[in-house]
């Protein structure tokens, strides 16, 4: 179903998302494909891929990140942190930047902000340093923007984002424990002001215990928001 806003949003599963624009361009964030329960087709049978964004160094968000930005010869587009890492792996092509800033790859402007969890990359049974978490906020041809939260729990500030952005969608993790559930979400909605919320990082394992029905009952009086529930591999536009 088309609701004009000019970007077409896929869910890869878990936190994994392609934004693909008016011209093709496709922009994938946090891509985690291999070992990834609820990967589905459309992951692997990407055939273009611009720019990859990262949001934090954890396994379920830059598992795929070195094998995509091989294979399609990506820009990559990440905290400083971890721009030095992949640099270090023989990556090119990589940006580092950090919140506040604005970038344009893959013919999105992607200006970083601020989310709260933690990041680290696991490398042979150590955790390395791997910088700040983040969200991103999307600018696509044509103006629509898309807020990008990233794995975070809510704060204030997202009110902020809300009032600088004006987001047309917000992409927001839902499912608990390792970020904000459905109660947290719900409340997250309603200080971003976005028309549309595409629920992540929820149904791939048992731990994560919010669903998006749960969040449009705790959004049930906020009829001008609508949660747009997608399947993996499924599309909103
Ligand atoms: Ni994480
Ligand atoms: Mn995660």
């Amino acid at each position: 179903m088309s609701r004009n806003w000019g970007v077409t949003i896929t869910w890869l599963g878990h936190a994994s998302v392609l934004y693909t624009d008016a011209s093709g361009r496709s922009v994938v964030v946090d891509p985690w494909i291999e070992g990834n329960p609820s990967s589905p087709p459309a992951a692997k049978a990407m055939k273009r891929v611009d720019a990859i964004f990262i949001t934090h160094g954890h396994g379920d968000h830059f598992g795929d990140v070195m094998p995509l930005a091989k294979r399609h010869g990506a820009d990559i587009v990440c905290n400083y942190e971890i721009s030095v890492y992949l640099a270090g792996k023989g990556i090119e092509k990589v940006h580092g930047m950090n919140k506040g800033g604005t970038i344009e790859a893959g013919g999105v402007k992607g200006t970083m902000v601020h989310a709260i969890h933690s990041s680290s990359i696991e490398e042979g049974g150590t955790q390395h340093y791997a910088g700040e978490p983040c969200g991103f906020v999307f600018e696509f041809e044509g103006g629509t923007r898309v807020y990008h939260a990233g794995d975070t729990g809510i704060f204030g500030d997202m009110k902020l984002i809300g009032e600088l952005y004006r987001p047309a969608v917000a992409v927001l993790p839902i499912g608990d424990l390792y970020t904000m559930g459905v109660f947290e979400a719900a409340a997250a909605a309603r200080m971003i002001g976005a028309k549309a919320i595409v629920p992540i990082h929820h149904g791939t394992f048992p731990a994560l215990t919010g669903t998006p029905a749960a969040l449009r009952d705790a959004l049930r009086d906020a009829p001008g928001i609508e949660v747009v529930a997608l399947k993996p591999g499924d599309s909103a536009s």
